[in-house]
C-alpha cells in the first residue's frame, strides 16, 4: 500500500501542494500518495492525531496551524524551535512527531540555487517582522551576509524580533520609515501583497545591481515584484521558494531529494496558463 501524506490547514483547497508531491514522488519512484486535508479551526489536534493513528507518514502544515503544529510536535529541529513555526511533521519509528520547518530553506535554495542570487557577503534587506520573517532568519544568516536588516511598518516588532535573534549573529533593524538605500537583495516577507499592496518604501534602496524578492506568488506579478521591475530592479516571486520548501519535506520524509526545477516550469506554467 502506498504511504500517506497530506497539507493540513483551514482553508487549503488552494494550496499546490499535492500537485508538487505528486511530481516529486512521479519523478523519484516513491510510492506515496498526498492529498488535501481541512482541519476544523477547533480541531488541528485531533485531526493530526487522527490523520497519524491511520497510518499516515508525514504532513505539511499550512495558515493557520504553523504555531499550533509547533506546540504540538514531540520534537523539534532547531530552526523550527528557532522560527516558532512548524510547517512539516514526520511520523518517527517510535511513534513520535518531529516538527520542522522547511520555509527559510526553500527561500535561500531558491534564491540560490534556482535563481543564482548570492547572499554571502550581500546586505540584505528582510522586509516584515511576522512570522515569515521569523522563519527565514536562520537560514539567511547561515548564508553569512554582510548585513542584515530588519525592517516592518511597526518599528518595535523589528527590534524585537533582531533583539531575539541576536545569538544568532548580528542583525540590524528598524521601521520602513527609517530606511536608506544600499541594499544588494531585498526580501518581502511582508503579507503585504497578500493585501494587493506595496509597503511603503523609498526608490533609492537597491544598488546598481540590487535584486528584489517576494515570498508571495501569484499568477501576476506582485505589487512588490511589479515596483521592482519599474525601477529595472531584477525581481522574483515566491513560487521557487514554494516548491523549495515542499522539496525539503520530501527530502526529510523520504531521503531522497527531488529535482525542483521541472516542477518550478510546470507549476509556473499552470499558474499563469
Ligand atoms: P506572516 O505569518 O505572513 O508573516 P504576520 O505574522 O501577520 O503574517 O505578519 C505580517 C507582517 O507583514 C507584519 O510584519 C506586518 O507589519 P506590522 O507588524 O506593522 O503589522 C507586515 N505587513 C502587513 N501588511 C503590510 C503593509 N501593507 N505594508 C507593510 N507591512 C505590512
Amino acid at each position: 500500500m502506498s504511504d500517506h501524506y497530506a497539507v493540513i490547514g483551514n482553508p487549503v483547497d488552494h494550496s499546490l501542494s499535492p500537485q508538487i508531491h505528486t511530481a516529486f514522488a512521479a519523478q523519484t519512484g516513491e510510492d506515496l500518495v498526498y492529498e488535501k486535508l481541512l482541519a476544523p479551526l477547533d480541531s488541528f489536534t485531533e485531526s493530526v492525531q487522527t490523520f497519524f493513528a491511520e497510518g499516515g507518514r508525514g504532513l505539511n502544515v499550512t495558515v493557520p496551524f504553523k504555531i499550533e503544529a509547533c506546540e504540538l510536535a514531540d520534537a523539534l529541529t532547531e530552526r523550527a524551535a528557532a522560527a516558532g513555526a512548524v510547517n512539516t511533521l514526520v511520523y518517527g519509528e517510535s511513534g513520535n512527531l518531529l516538527g520542522d520547518n522547511t520555509d527559510g530553506a526553500g527561500l535561500v535554495s531558491d534564491i540560490r540555487n534556482n535563481l543564482g542570487w548570492t547572499i554571502q557577503d550581500k546586505r540584505v534587506l528582510l522586509l516584515g517582522a511576522g512570522g515569515a520573517a521569523r522563519g527565514a532568519l536562520l537560514p539567511l544568516l547561515a548564508e553569512h551576509p554582510s548585513q542584515l536588516h530588519i525592517a516592518n511598518r511597526t518599528a518595535a516588532k523589528a527590534c524585537q524580533l533582531a533583539d531575539e535573534f541576536s545569538h544568532y549573529g548580528a542583525m540590524t533593524a528598524g521601521g520602513l520609515d527609517q530606511l536608506c538605500g544600499g541594499f544588494d537583495l531585498v526580501i518581502n516577507a511582508s503579507s503585504a501583497s497578500l493585501g494587493n499592496q506595496l509597503p511603503p518604501l523609498p526608490e533609492h534602496l537597491f544598488t546598481s545591481t540590487g535584486r528584489a524578492y517576494d515570498m508571495v506568488y501569484g499568477a501576476k506579478p506582485t505589487p512588490f515584484v511589479h515596483w521592482a521591475h519599474e525601477l529595472g530592479v531584477e525581481a522574483a516571486d515566491g513560487l521557487g521558494m514554494l516548491v523549495g520548501q515542499a522539496a525539503e519535506a520530501f527530502c526529510l520524509w523520504r531521503g531522497v531529494k527531488p529535482r525542483v526545477e521541472p516542477v518550478l516550469a510546470q507549476l509556473r506554467r499552470t499558474l499563469t496558463a
